[in-house]
């Protein structure tokens, strides 16, 4: 039912009228020091790519890069804990995995969900007139390039990991409940990125407001002492040509909205009449950051307008 022409977060088998399998695969290299925060963050990165498609994740499976001679087992251990913490909070067992012997250390998941085969949320059914709803802030790419270079402030670290480790799986399930036209999560293309696979995969086009983007806290004084991540200059290229940027808003700020994010929010495209009653499911279901941050627009080129 979905593969790879559309970019959608993972791809979506019909095995039965009433039953389709979802799967996919993620892994990262460390974005953080402690093996075991690694392993949550990794974890909770690859079982989004389930809650953004509106499915439920079922198990998972281990996939696994680690310098074996040149550090402890322990490290290991202590990754894998992680990510069976993560996964015992969505609600599913690691039933096995792969690893390999690799100069730098990788840890991700494939994970297996189900869903409906009509109640799949594509990232390619967006509709002109929808709202656009992003249920975390970003920064986190930013925020991890500091981190590495010891310029990252306690806070914007504590704000960063907490938002890395934190499950798409209460947005998802409000996103289900209500019905919406279309959703991904954001994650290495940057909000942009994926706004644009969205909007070409949908024939529409998009308007952002870009004072109603919500940021992680001290990450616009790490853009404005140029500590940003070597991607997003690639992400900036994959979206340039779609972007119609407002000549009031700074021009830095393309640094922030194709930061790459690890592990980042869900974003929804929501018909305008069943926006309040999302966003009320959102805060009720928990989930710290609602923020109405667009809208779908018709435009064949499929522009991205920020204003
Ligand atoms: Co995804
Ligand atoms: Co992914
Ligand atoms: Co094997």
């Amino acid at each position: 039912m979905v593969g790879i022409d559309t970019s959608d977060d993972a791809s979506v088998y019909k095995i039965r009228d009433d039953l389709a399998l979802v799967q996919t695969v993620d892994y990262i290299t460390p974005v953080v020091d402690d093996p075991y925060t690694f392993g949550e963050i990794a974890a909770t990165n690859s079982i989004s790519d389930i809650y953004a498609m509106g499915a439920k994740p079922l198990f998972a499976l281990n996939i696994v890069g680690f310098p074996i001679r040149k550090v402890p087992v322990q490290t290991l251990e202590s990754i894998l804990q992680g990510g069976a913490a993560k996964a015992a909070e969505a609600n599913i067992s690691i039933l096995g995995g792969h690893s390999v012997n690799d100069d730098e250390p990788k840890y991700g998941l494939v994970v297996t969900g189900v869903v409906h085969p009509d109640k799949v949320i594509r990232n390619s059914t967006a509709q002109v007139g929808d709202n656009l709803i992003l249920t975390k802030p970003i920064g986190t790419g930013i925020v991890n390039t500091a981190v590495k270079a010891e310029l990252a402030s306690e806070e914007s670290m504590r704000e960063a990991i907490r938002v890395m480790t934190t499950l798409n799986r209460a947005a998802s399930e409000a996103a289900v409940n209500v019905g919406v036209n279309a959703c991904t999560d954001v994650t290495g293309f940057g909000l942009l990125g994926h706004l644009h696979e969205m909007t070409k995969a949908s024939g529409v086009g998009a308007k952002i407001d870009f004072g109603k983007i919500p940021v992680i806290t001290g990450v616009w004084e790490l853009i404005d002492d140029w500590i940003v991540p070597e991607g997003v200059h690639s992400n900036v290229e994959f979206v340039q040509e779609k972007l119609e940027w407002d000549s009031d808003l700074p021009e830095d700020a393309i640094y922030l909205l194709c930061d790459p994010q690890t592990s980042g929010g869900l974003l929804i495209s929501a018909p305008k009449v069943k926006t309040d009653e999302l966003m009320k499911a959102l805060t009720d279901a928990n989930v710290e950051t609602v923020a109405l941050v667009g809208e779908i627009i018709e435009d064949k080129e499929n522009r991205i307008y920020v204003a």
